[in-house]
C-alpha cells in the first residue's frame, strides 16, 4: 500500500544525517519545490519531484492532494509540562505588577500551586484535562511531544502523572515521550522540620527513580538546576541515580540566573540542556564541545516578560546543536503554538528560517533520542508530517500567532485535520479508518 502526497508548493525535507545538526550545518535545510512524498507502512519511501515520483509509483493505493501547500516534517516539541490541572493566569497578571516568578514561588505559589492542585485530582481527571490540550498542540503541527511529570512531587502523584502520559500515548496518534521530573522543586513539606530536603532527594533517588524505571514509565529524567531550586551537586546525585536506572538525562539549565548547569549537562553527556537564558560563556563553550542538545524556549522568556533570551547565535556560531521547544506549561509558557516559537526564534533569537526549522524538527528529535526515527522527510524515516497553508516555508515564522496547520500525520496516520482540509482523493476511507 503506497500513498502519494502530491500537489505541494514545497516539500521541506530537512534531509541529512540522522543526528543533531550543529553550527553551520543548521544553515542547510533542503526545500524541494512542487515535490511529492511516497509513504508505505508508516514510513517515507521516497521524496522527489512530483512527475518523477508519479513515474516511479504509477499506481499508488492512495493519493493525498496537498492543495498547493507546504508539506514539512511534523514539529518535534521536546520540552513540555503538559500534565497539569488548573491554569495559573493570576500569576501572569501579578508579574505585570512587578512580582517576580521566584517571588511567587517563595510565597507558595508557582509550581507549588500546581502541585497542590494536581495531587487533589484523579488520574482520569488529569487524562481528560490533557487530551484537548494535546489536540490543540497537534493542531498547530506538532507530531512528537515530550511530556514531563513534575507537578506531583510525591511518589504517588509523580507515578500518577506518568501513568497519565502512558494513557495519552495509547489514546492519541501523537508520538509521545515521557520524562520524570520529580526534581522540579523541593516540595513545601520537605522544607521545614521534621522533614528535610535531603530526605526528599533520598526519596527521588531511592524510591521514585527505581519505580519509574521498573514500570518503564519514562525515557528521561530531568531536574530544575537553578539557584534557589536544586544545586549542581544535587543534580549530579539525582541524575546519577537516573542514569544508573537506565534513564536518559535532561536538565532545566541556567534558566533565570544561571550557575553552572550547562557545564554540568555537558560533563554528564546529558541528552539535552534546556532554557539557557542565563548560560555563561563557559557553558556555551562546554555545550558546543559536547553532544548535548541546547534546547531553547523563547516563549518562556517572552511570557515571563523578561528581556533576556538565550544566546542562540553564540551557541550556533560556537558549534552547538540547538533545538527549539514550547515549554508548554501553566506557569511560564501556556502556548500550544509551536510555529509561534519559530517566530520568536527568528525575531528574538536571530535564527534564520532554516536554522529555526531544523531546530524544531531534526534537533528536537535528537533532544529525545529520536534523530534516526523522525524529524526529516527522507526514506526510512517515519511519515510524520505537517501540512501548512502557505506557499513558502518562510511564511511559517512570518504569520506570527496564526494557525496555518491544516493537517498532520504520524507514521502516515492522520493525526490532525482542520475543517478546511477535505481534499483526500481516493483515500478518504483509509484516512477515516485510521482516525
Ligand atoms: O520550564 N522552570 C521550571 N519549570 C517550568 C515552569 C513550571 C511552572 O512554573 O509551572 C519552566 O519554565
Ligand atoms: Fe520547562
Amino acid at each position: 500500500m503506497t500513498t502519494l502526497f502530491v500537489n505541494t508548493s514545497q516539500v521541506v525535507t530537512c534531509r541529512g544525517p540522522a543526528r543533531a545538526r550543529r553550527g553551520a550545518e543548521l544553515r542547510e535545510c533542503e526545500v524541494l519545490p512542487r515535490a511529492a512524498v511516497a509513504v508505505r507502512d508508516g514510513q517515507v519511501l521516497d521524496v522527489g519531484e512530483e512527475t518523477a515520483l508519479r513515474a516511479r509509483y504509477p499506481s499508488p493505493s492512495h493519493e493525498v492532494d496537498c492543495g498547493g501547500r507546504v508539506l514539512a516534517p511534523g514539529l518535534v516539541d521536546s520540552h513540555t509540562h503538559g500534565i497539569f490541572g488548573k491554569p495559573r493566569y493570576e500569576e501572569h497578571e501579578l508579574r505585570a505588577t512587578g512580582v517576580s516568578y521566584m517571588e511567587i514561588a517563595s510565597r507558595g505559589g508557582g509550581i507549588h500551586g500546581s502541585v497542590r492542585d494536581l495531587r487533589a485530582r484523579s488520574e482520569d481527571e488529569l487524562f481528560e484535562l490533557a487530551l484537548p490540550r494535546l489536540r490543540r498542540l497537534a493542531a498547530h503541527g506538532t507530531t512528537t511531544v515530550e511530556l514531563k511529570s513534575g507537578y506531583g512531587l510525591s511518589t504517588d502523584a509523580e507515578l500518577k502523572s506518568l501513568r497519565v502520559i502512558r494513557r495519552l500515548a495509547q489514546a492519541l496518534p501523537l508520538r509521545i515521550v515521557a520524562t520524570f521530573l520529580g526534581a522540579h522543586e523541593v516540595p513545601l513539606e520537605y522544607r521545614a522540620a521534621p522533614r528535610t530536603r535531603e530526605e526528599y532527594i533520598g526519596l527521588i533517588t531511592e524510591e521514585m527513580i527505581p519505580r519509574v524505571a521498573a514500570d518503564r514509565l519514562a525515557t528521561f529524567a530531568d531536574i530544575f538546576c537553578e539557584p534557589g531550586v536544586y544545586t549542581p551537586a544535587e543534580a549530579r546525585r539525582i541524575l546519577g541515580a537516573a542514569r544508573a536506572h537506565g534513564l536518559g538525562l535532561k536538565l532545566h539549565a541556567d534558566e533565570l540566573e544561571g550557575g553552572g548547569a550547562a557545564e554540568l549537562a555537558a560533563e554528564l553527556g546529558a541528552t539535552s540542556a534546556d532554557h539557557l537564558a542565563a548560560v555563561s560563556d563557559a557553558g556555551v563553550r562546554a555545550l558546543a564541545a559536547s553532544t548535548t542538545v541546547a534546547t531553547l524556549l523563547p516563549g518562556t522568556m517572552l511570557f515571563l516578560g523578561r528581556q533576556k533570551q538565550a544566546p542562540a547565535r553564540a551557541l550556533i556560531d560556537a558549534g552547538a546543536a540547538v533545538a527549539l521547544a514550547s515549554d508548554f506549561n501553566p506557569g511560564t509558557s501556556p502556548t500550544v503554538n509551536f510555529p509561534l516559537v519559530l517566530t520568536l526564534a527568528v525575531s528574538q533569537l536571530r535564527l534564520s528560517v532554516a536554522e529555526a526549522v531544523l531546530a524544531a524538527t531534526v534537533n528536537g528529535a535528537a533532544a529525545l533520542g529520536l534523530a534516526d526515527t523522525t524529524g526529516q522527510l527522507a526514506p526510512g524515516f517515519a511519515a510524520d508530517m505537517a501540512l501548512f497553508d502557505m506557499d513558502d516555508v518562510r511564511e511559517l515564522p512570518y504569520w506570527y500567532g496564526d494557525h496555518r496547520c491544516v493537517a498532520s500525520w504520524v507514521a502516515g496516520i492522520a493525526c490532525h485535520r482542520s475543517d478546511g482540509f477535505g481534499s483526500f482523493r481516493g483515500s478518504a476511507a483509509h484516512m477515516r479508518s485510521n482516525e
